[in-house]
């Protein structure tokens, strides 16, 4: 049998020292909830028994207010589901305006937000962001995840939950999956680090967060990279940190121009083994470079390694933290790319001697993470489907790319340059028929087209183009796609 879902208890005010009657004051509350919609059409409504139980009155009024509800038209009864909210109320009997419109207009006096809060772009600035078309940045092949092995995991981790992990969880994490994190790193990408390095945090956006409060100061100077991460520079301007746009070229970011430019920063945020957006890996020249101003400098280096897993013509890249024999390096990486974006888990590799730091800011953060898909993944790790799922993945998104490449050659010539490695889950064309980026993604979006502009990932004079996602794409769409994207520029 079906079963139907619980009612929510609205706030129903009874006033005993009032003159209004019980039932009336239960069948106003109702009302009005109904009217200004904060009851929507078909929401179940508690029984009279559960109601006068909750509110502490006898049932007469509840049954009372319950039928002239009924007799008014504002409830229904259904069959198996009980009483409902009407779904058929009169339209003048409810507001077209969201609950909130008539107390956001009766608000007055200046409504002052933190000066750096409009940095921000909005959201609605960027419509790219919110269609579902190809070629969605970020976006990975899910049909691929094996979903029953996920599913099996999740099901025995739940039926072992007690009263021990349905508490506050470790702050850096759970202790298994820190130590299957740290077992990987080490081997796959030379990371040097144990356990108690690691911190799981929700994506390496917190990351970047929880390592800009503990390093940095307002008006402290990073190095960027130009072009770069636009959500990497969001968090240093939201902490009043003071940017300075690197220059990458085919080796990385020019660390010889950053030193130039500002010897003294405080910390460079690096992208080193697929840059983003422009997919280049940074010279082994660069990153010893890059580890040496760090250390005679005093600064930090964050290295945001998001998508190296995936390297399609050459061997993976070892991490510049594995070079770094000073300590100056804060590793972050994600499951995001590997695995998908709503988990939510990354971690970050922590200096030793500031693990106590990081630990307590993240106390005042968020309590650390959600213990329970933590468990999940270091089930999933350990048990090797992990490691096999990239091992797929890489074959389809080397496949994947391959057939973008030949597709956006076929197609358009000489129109774009494809830029960056083989590797990762997008890569970069700069157009070179002097379309605007911008305006071409808005009209895309009509075409199905994800296309996530390029030139909003520079700080200074910005190239024109697109960020390709290629994760989510299939191959049998990518033609098509392609084909619109011509018109798109050829019109
Ligand atoms: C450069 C870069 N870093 C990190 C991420 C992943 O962020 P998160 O782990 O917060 O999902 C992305 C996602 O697209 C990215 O492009």
């Amino acid at each position: 049998m079906k079963r139907v879902a619980s009612a929510i208890l609205p706030i129903i005010a009874i006033d005993r020292k009032v003159s209004t009657a019980l039932h009336r004051q239960i069948y106003d509350s109702y009302r009005a909830a109904i009217v200004d919609s904060r009851l929507r059409p078909g929401q179940r409504i508690p029984s009279t028994r559960v109601l006068a139980s909750e509110i502490g009155v006898s049932r007469f009024p509840v049954l009372n207010a319950y039928a002239q509800l009924l007799a008014e038209g504002y409830f229904e009864s259904r069959v198996g589901a009980g009483t409902v909210v009407s779904s058929s109320l009169p339209d003048q009997l409810t507001s077209s305006q969201p609950p909130d419109a008539p107390h956001s207009a009766t608000r007055s006096g200046p409504r002052s937000v933190a000066r750096r809060s409009p940095i921000l772009p909005g959201i609605e600035a960027m419509p790219w962001m919110l269609n579902w078309g190809a070629f969605r940045v970020g976006q990975v092949a899910f049909d691929q995840f094996p979903l029953h092995v996920w599913s099996t995991l999740v099901a025995r981790r739940c039926r072992r939950m007690n009263a021990q992990s349905a508490h506050y969880g470790a702050l850096m994490g759970s202790v298994a999956l820190r130590k299957a994190i740290a077992n990987y790193l080490k081997i796959a990408r030379s990371v040097r680090c144990e356990a108690e390095q690691v911190m799981i945090v929700n994506g390496s956006q917190q990351a970047l967060e929880i390592a800009t409060r503990v390093l940095l100061n307002p008006g402290s100077r990073v190095w960027v990279e130009e072009p770069g991460y636009r959500l990497a520079r969001d968090v240093f301007a939201l902490n009043a940190c003071h940017l300075v746009p690197v220059p990458v070229d085919s080796e990385g970011m020019d660390v010889g121009v950053g030193i130039m430019k500002c010897r003294k920063a405080q910390a460079a945020f690096v992208t080193p083994s697929h840059q983003f957006p422009l997919g280049v890996t940074m010279s082994a020249s660069r990153r010893l470079q890059l580890v040496d101003w760090a250390q005679h400098s005093g600064s930090w280096i964050i290295e945001d390694d998001y998508d190296s897993e995936y390297r399609y013509e050459s061997l993976p890249i070892a991490s510049l933290q594995g070079l770094d024999a000073n300590s100056r390096v804060i590793y972050v990486g994600t499951f995001t790319k590997v695995l998908f974006p709503s988990l939510r888990l990354g971690y970050l590799v922590i200096p030793p001697d500031l693990v106590d730091r990081f630990h307590m800011c993240r106390r005042v953060m968020d309590l650390g993470p959600p213990t329970f898909p933590q468990e999940v993944l270091a089930d999933f790790i350990e048990e090797g489907h992990f490691a096999r799922h990239i091992r797929r993945m890489r074959v389809l998104y080397g496949e994947l790319r391959r057939v973008l490449v030949n597709s956006l050659a076929q197609e358009l010539g000489s129109m774009v340059e494809v830029v960056g490695d083989e590797a990762g889950m997008h890569l970069a064309v700069m157009l070179q028929n002097g379309h605007r980026d911008m305006e071409v993604s808005k009209r895309a979006v009509r075409q199905d087209l994800s296309l996530w502009p390029l030139s909003p990932s520079y700080l200074g004079e910005a190239h024109q183009g697109f960020i390709l996602g290629f994760g989510g794409t299939t191959m049998k769409e990518i033609p098509g796609a392609v084909r619109r994207l011509r018109n798109l520029l050829t019109t």
